[in-house]
């Protein structure tokens, strides 16, 4: 396994997930992670990864000396390159501009990891992505440069008797063409580590570790339908079937006909015990003239944890509470130290149960990556739609019907928005935004339906591009497609008469409406 030390760059979880795609398990600490570990924890090689500091300005982070006592192959990228210089005897400038994008980058030297790679058949040069301000200026004694750019003179260095290394561009990005392959030399060829780390084995992995985590006890898990706790389910059904018993509560804010599909998939089709509690009369009751959105999303929140401790009370000798908290949620909540860990959304798992039920947490996906859970559902036989489905909020409809929520808006709201995923899995179109869906918007307005004058509601479309979730593009759909969209939404649907388009980017407006 590797280590990667964390100095806050952006792309450190792109690091993890690229090292674990050539089979490697690694884990991100924070850079100020108690250094007496990192001898124990027993890696065969540790990736320092880029951060938004200079390192020219005093109290910046450095790697602790325990990286360099370990006698460890080392790879630094970006800042983690730049520290090494700095802490090594090299030295580093800080530029007025910053470097952003792509780069040719001519390697001077065939060193252990660059060696070989290249992009152009006239001389060995790489196509890279950069993104820095400060640069190496002088690499550290017993290092070679290995690469240069027309902009920087040290775009990498090794030191291959001690197996360091560093790069300032970032082999993360898919934009460094040679990115994979550089890190698979380090991680495989430098390293040494052997390629274990695949689905089929981390399910295996994981099975055993449950059926001894939890015995011969009942587990219960919430299985709300999405990607995570569709995967838990998965796993756990074929680690200890019977003991498993899933609650799934149909809160009548769901997608189109979600409920029966959950059922179909997990009940009839893997034979997994799921208690279906239909509790859309109790949310349209709760939620009867709250319009304000975050009251409103603590009311779905809370009957959501109501219902399920009522179910989960019932089991009076479930033992177990399994969660499909992933690795991503584990960073965050772990943090730096110096609080410099990223801003992410934060999850809807299940709080507050019974105190005296005292269960224990199964958490099977708790080292995992989203695109690893996806291929573990793929590989546990989940269909493929539902592993690669976009991503539904926790209060689902209820924060798509803008203002008040009624019966009537929601059973509106899931055919439009049924017609909507349909047509876009039609064109091919799915797959190429990372979230769509329709938005009820509560106001009247006038249309010509057949021969009448119509009065009635209007239905947004949305669909965004983005990576992170966190910025994201308006998705530039083809207007002939929104045109039919429109047409079959107005056509089919009895109380709709109008179709928009949202063209808003986030920032300034967020993906869901509310
Ligand atoms: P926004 O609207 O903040 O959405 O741009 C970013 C992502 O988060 C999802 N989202 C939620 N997910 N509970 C959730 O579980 C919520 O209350 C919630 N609000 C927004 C949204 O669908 C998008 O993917």
């Amino acid at each position: 396994k590797i280590l990667i030390l964390d100095f806050g760059a952006q792309y450190t979880q792109l690091i993890a997930r690229r090292v674990r795609e050539i089979g490697v398990y690694c884990e991100i600490w924070a850079w100020d992670h108690d250094p007496s570990e990192i001898a124990a924890y027993g890696a065969k090689g540790i990736i320092l990864s880029g951060g938004p500091e200079s390192t020219t300005e005093t109290g910046s982070p450095r790697a602790p000396q325990e990286v360099f006592d370990s006698g460890l192959p080392i790879l630094g990228i970006c800042y983690g390159m730049q520290t090494m210089a700095v802490q090594l005897g090299g030295a580093t400038e800080a530029a007025d501009q910053r470097e952003f994008g792509h780069a040719e980058v001519d390697l001077l030297v065939e060193d252990a990891l660059l060696g070989g790679l290249s992009d152009h058949d006239d001389a060995p040069r790489l196509d890279v992505w950069m993104s820095h301000g400060d640069h190496v200026t002088a690499a550290p004694p017993g290092f070679t440069v290995t690469a240069t750019t027309d902009r920087i003179p040290v775009a990498a260095f090794a030191n291959d008797d001690k197996r360091w290394y560093g790069v300032q561009f970032h082999p993360e990005v898919t934009h460094t063409k040679q990115g994979q392959a550089l890190l698979r030399r380090f991680v495989v060829d430098v390293c040494g580590c052997a390629t274990l780390w695949t689905a089929a084995n981390i399910i295996d992995d994981q099975i055993a570790r449950v059926r001894e985590q939890v015995g011969d006890d009942e587990v219960i898990l919430g299985l709300s339908g999405g990607v995570d706790s569709s995967v838990v389910a998965a796993l756990l059904h074929k680690a200890i079937g019977d003991q498993l018993t899933c609650v799934f509560v149909d809160t009548g804010l769901l997608r189109w006909k979600e409920g029966d599909q959950v059922m179909d998939t997990f009940a009839e089709h893997l034979g997994v015990r799921v208690i279906r509690v239909n509790a859309a009369d109790r949310y349209f009751n709760a939620l009867e003239g709250v319009s304000d959105p975050e009251r409103k999303r603590k009311i779905i929140g809370n009957l959501f944890v109501d219902i399920f401790d009522e179910e989960a009370g019932k089991r009076a000798n479930a033992r177990w509470l399994a969660q499909g908290t992933i690795y991503p949620d584990v960073i965050e909540s772990a943090g730096s130290k110096t609080g410099k860990a990223h801003v992410i959304k934060s999850h809807h798992n299940v709080g507050g149960l019974p105190e005296h039920m005292n269960l224990g947490l199964v958490e099977p996906l708790r080292e995992l990556f989203k695109d690893e859970v996806r291929r573990l559902g793929v590989q546990l036989g989940l269909p493929r739609e539902m592993v690669y489905r976009h991503p539904f909020p926790g209060p689902g409809l209820g924060v798509r019907i803008l203002g008040e929520v009624k019966r009537e808006f929601a059973e509106l709201l899931a055919k439009a928005d049924a017609i909507y995923i349909e047509e876009l899995r039609a064109a091919g179109l799915y797959d190429k935004t990372s979230q769509a869906f329709a938005v009820f918007l509560p106001v009247k307005s006038v249309g010509v339906v057949g021969d009448a004058r119509a009065y009635e509601w209007v239905i947004a479309l949305r669909a965004v591009e983005t990576i992170d979730f966190m910025t994201a593009h308006w998705a530039h759909l083809p207007y002939a497609f929104l045109d039919k969209v429109s047409r079959r939404i107005i056509n089919e649907l009895r109380g709709v008469s109008r179709v928009v388009y949202d063209i808003s980017g986030k920032p300034p407006a967020t993906i869901e409406w509310e």
